[in-house]
């Protein structure tokens, strides 16, 4: 096991790079764009669903091996040789000449007349690389024996004929030649050409920015898959074309593809990059070869999200961002860049010791030559101060990685926690002489972990009790598609909610959450995909490990959610596997899972650094006494179903009742010292997973919050016990006409000493709180105002909370928490629209449609409403509110300057709001 995972990792060293390394120095010599702008996009496949258009079949050839080569191109490709002589032999396409030799071999034809406007010859396959010649010229060279490309002959081509081709083939291993089907075609034929051709028109198609999930804009259906939401998936294709300087010619260039679900294939310039299957790890391609400089160049990307990898919805498309890289031949490799500290754990309320900060770099030489470059590691505070600087020579032979490693001490460290997330930046550069030839940027954080047995989790050395919830990936609107600030909002959501943790539930995630859990102070759990010790498993878990171990919030590694392989020896020796390869490239967090009932105690078990139990409240204790040296934490709690503003359960309607409590839970690992703290399933409601009822409901009733981000009843008894701050909650509301008479239960959710209820000004009586528990009264309705006091223990006010029997909807009140976006086309707010009476109370049964508009210069994304029975469209920009709340998301466009919305029902008074748009800096 161990000399495979090594190979593998020593691979992944070599092909893969940086995410977090970001050049921001103007003059640097390296350049990191975002590719997400001017995309277009098809819907399901073209021509009958063919890849490759018509044309005709190039099947005679005459071939010849000469080991000369490229030595030989000017002699062996010229248009006047005489193949009848020389021992030149026939052969046809598809056979293989080289039978086992290694070499090189040539093939020449005369090509047939064509007829079109743009010639393109299509290879399905040369076995191993092809460089290709038409009369006389070099056109074009391919090498992966495996892949189907397109060369465009217009800049050779003889419209007069005859065109004489002259392929040079190389053979490394196995078999070779042209094996596969080769054909001249018209790439300028639009009904023809294959949207991976360069001359391929997509003009037709809708033009999209990513994120983009393709599969939000498709309508609910019974026949679809119901735990992915019911909305049925389909394939497509993105198009983007555009220019690279000639001065970018003999640089390394890469394309980052952040995430794209799911089974993408990538071409440029109508060469096949290749294939990446996950729809949840990011990937690359590096494009120097394939690359038209001084021109331009179209990537087409395939995205076929029709075979699933989870059981929620999982949206299509390519969801997060595309990066441009361009880097001297010697640069840092992306993902090559760590950095660790080491410090004694603080003493809380004592001085904090100087942490040593270890940083290493993999740097690559793409040159021909051996390089020999001075790399210097700086480390700067927040506030942009030098805090610590060393540097040293390395030479790098020719195509090769080198790692170069270094450690400073920084004396007085501001470290990384939950209330000040202060974050550092290694600058990392390279010099060759005097020549700057390359400088990243890593953002880290200092801070201390551990995980105690008996008392649970610490961070720099103070006890942290985990209040976490799982989360998947999409939100109302845009599906997958979630944009960096939106990531950022809902972690702030969380926050205010009290939760400190957020489990990556059940795959890695977009960078940019990690980030805001980063910059924002948010614990996480990052999770892998795939449990399995095959490559392709190891390879994703080196592939989340390698991009994500900077980020300080990051405090475990899961391998994997409730696989049954959990309890067996087998399943113990893949995560073994797992683990190994997590610790080859991380020693500095545990590596846990999410295990189930029936898996306790076997397997995984004996080989885990940390417990994750999902559910099984039973269990705790049992586990602890049997494993007294494992600590353990809840990786999934609750799984509570409850729908915003439903009261009852009613099938009809697919609402399930807010009574459903979840103390239980959380009392189990609050009163537990050794529970290091626990994930709630879910944060927020996701679409599919539409337990209990399925269709027609569409989405999940898990959440403490619903699609929209507006708190369930719920969310008040976590924010009771998970903050400090005092509160105090009511439910249900206080509409109940035809009930008068009739016994209501009244719940109040605090974290302070006493609750009194009033009903109309009448004590209804004060109860003490019980500790991670809530207050129940039952109350014979009548109309008027209920309301709530909070008491401390000295029998002090300290919060209330009233609930009023409201008038009809009256108008509309819009609401946001940011009214400033940037033009990046990207940036979304959350405008909340909440239908009132005319005292300005939410009415619980308003289900007025709700329309926006907006002029200026952005746009709507998107709508909902939380309601998991509603099929209204994502994609569009009308809602019924739902228990008088929806919601719209707001997204900018390229200009700075204003959008006016306005949001308008029926029998309503409108709202409007001015969101600004500023120049990104
Ligand atoms: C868990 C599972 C989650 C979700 C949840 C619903 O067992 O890990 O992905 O399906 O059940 O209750």
């Amino acid at each position: 096991m161990k000399s495979k995972s090594t190979a593998l990792l020593a691979t992944a060293f070599l092909i893969l790079s940086s995410i977090h390394a970001q050049s921001t120095a103007d003059n640097s010599p390296r350049t990191r764009l975002l590719l997400d702008a001017d995309w277009k996009f098809f819907k399901g496949e073209l021509a009958g669903d063919r890849l490759i258009p018509a044309g005709t079949a190039i099947v005679n050839w005459k071939w010849l091996p000469d080991d000369n080569g490229p030595n030989d191109a000017k002699k062996m490709a010229a248009p006047d040789v005489d193949t009848s002589k020389g021992g030149w032999k026939d052969t046809k396409t598809g056979e293989d000449v080289f039978k086992g030799r290694k070499g090189f071999a040539w093939y020449r034809t005369t090509l047939p007349a064509f007829k079109g406007k743009g010639p393109v010859i299509h290879f399905e396959r040369i076995d191993d690389s092809g460089t290709i010649y038409l009369n006389g010229k070099l056109v074009d060279s391919h090498s992966g024996w495996s892949e189907a490309f397109d060369v465009d002959l217009r800049s050779a081509w003889n419209s007069n004929g005859p065109n004489l081709l002259a392929v040079l083939v190389e053979n490394t291993d196995g078999e070779g030649g042209i094996t596969r089907l080769a054909q001249i075609q018209d790439g300028l034929a639009e009904a023809k050409a294959a949207p991976i051709s360069p001359m391929f028109s997509d003009k037709s198609w809708r033009s999209v920015h990513l994120p983009d999930d393709f599969i939000v804009r498709n309508t609910f259906s019974s026949a679809a898959d119901a735990s992915h939401g019911s909305l049925p998936v389909n394939t497509g294709w993105y198009r983007k074309t555009f220019d690279l300087p000639a001065t970018y010619k003999g640089k390394s260039l890469w394309i980052d593809f952040d995430g794209v679900y799911r089974d993408s294939m990538v071409w440029l310039n109508g060469h096949f990059l290749g294939k990446h299957a996950s729809g949840y790890t990011s990937f690359r391609y590096h494009i120097a070869k394939f690359a038209n400089f001084g021109g331009k160049n179209v990537l087409a990307v395939h995205v076929d999200p029709t075979h699933f990898e989870g059981w929620w919805y999982e949206g299509g498309g390519i969801y997060r961002h595309v990066w441009l890289n361009v880097a001297e031949p010697v640069h840092s490799t992306p993902w090559g860049t760590f950095v660790t500290s080491a410090m004694t754990e603080p003493v809380p309320g004592k001085r904090v010791e100087p942490a040593t900060i270890t940083a290493s770099a993999e740097i690559a030489n793409d040159g021909d030559n051996p390089a020999s470059v001075s790399a210097s590691f700086k480390f700067l505070d927040d506030a942009g101060r030098t805090v610590g600087e060393t540097s040293g020579q390395i030479s790098i032979p020719a195509h090769n990685v080198k790692k170069a490693w270094k450690q400073v001490i920084v004396k007085e460290p501001r470290l990384w926690s939950l209330e000040s997330p202060h974050l550092y930046r290694l600058v990392t550069t390279l010099r060759e002489g005097s020549r700057f030839i390359d400088r990243t940027e890593t953002p880290f954080g200092i801070r201390t972990i551990r995980y105690d047995k008996n008392t649970g989790f610490y961070l720099n050395g103070k006890s942290v009790k985990i209040q976490g919830t799982c989360n998947h990936q999409d939100f109302i609107g845009v599906g997958i598609g979630v944009s960096d600030q939106l990531e950022e909002w809902r972690v702030k959501k969380l926050k205010e909610m009290g939760s400190n943790a957020w489990r990556m539930s059940h795959n890695p995630p977009t960078p940019s959450v990690l980030d805001a859990c980063d910059r924002l102070g948010m614990l996480v759990m990052d999770e892998n995909r795939h449990l399995g010790d095959s490559k392709g498993n190891l390879d994703e878990v080196a592939s989340m490990v390698l991009r994500d171990r900077n980020h300080p919030s990051i405090v475990m590694w899961s391998m994997c959610n409730e696989q049954s392989e959990a309890g067996s020896a087998a399943g113990g020796k893949t995560f073994k596997a797992m683990r190994e390869t997590v610790l080859w490239l991380d020693t500095t967090r545990p590596v846990s899972s999410a295990m189930n009932s029936g898996w306790f105690g076997n397997g995984f078990t004996n080989v885990t650094d940390l417990m994750g139990v999902n559910y099984n409240i039973e269990v705790y204790d049992q586990f602890h006494k049997q494993h007294p040296n494992i600590p353990m934490y809840a990786s999934e709690t609750a799984s509570t179903v409850t729908t915003r503003g439903e009261y009852a359960d009613n099938k009809e309607i697919v609402a399930v009742s807010s009574y459903n409590m979840t103390d239980e839970t959380w009392r189990s690992v609050a009163t537990r010292p050794f529970m290091a703290g626990s994930f709630v399933w879910t944060g927020f409601d996701y679409k599919g997973e539409p337990s209990p009822y399925g269709w027609p409901s569409v989405n999940s009733h898990f959440g403490i919050m619903d699609m929209c981000g507006f708190p369930k009843d719920n969310y008040f008894y976590y924010q009771a016990w998970w903050k400090t701050q005092p509160m105090v909650h009511l439910m249900p509301h206080w509409n109940w006409p035809g009930k008068e008479g009739h016994d209501i239960k009244v719940i109040a959710f605090s974290n302070a000493d006493k609750v009194e209820l009033f009903l109309n000004g009448q004590s209804l009586g004060a109860n003490s709180m019980p500790k991670f528990g809530h207050l129940e009264w039952t109350v014979k309705y009548t109309p008027g105002v209920l309301v709530a006091k909070a008491f401390d223990s000295n029998g002090k006010l300290i919060a209330s909370d009233t609930v009023v029997t409201t008038g009809v909807p009256a108008a509309i009140r819009l609401k946001t928490d940011r009214k400033v976006l940037v033009n990046d086309a990207e940036d979304v707010v959350v405008v909340d629209a909440e239908v009132v009476d005319s005292a300005g109370h939410v009415v619980p049964y308003a289900d007025n449609s709700v329309t926006f508009r907006i002029t200026g210069v952005g746009e709507i994304a998107g709508v909902g409403n939380g309601n998991p029975g509603d099929h209204d469209p994502d994609v569009a920009s009308t809602r019924h509110a739902y228990h008088g709340l929806c919601a719209a998301v707001i997204r900018s466009g390229v200009k700075p300057g204003r959008i006016h919305l306005t949001a308008s029902g029926i029998g309503l008074k409108a709202a409007s709001m001015d969101l600004d748009v500023t120049a990104a800096k």
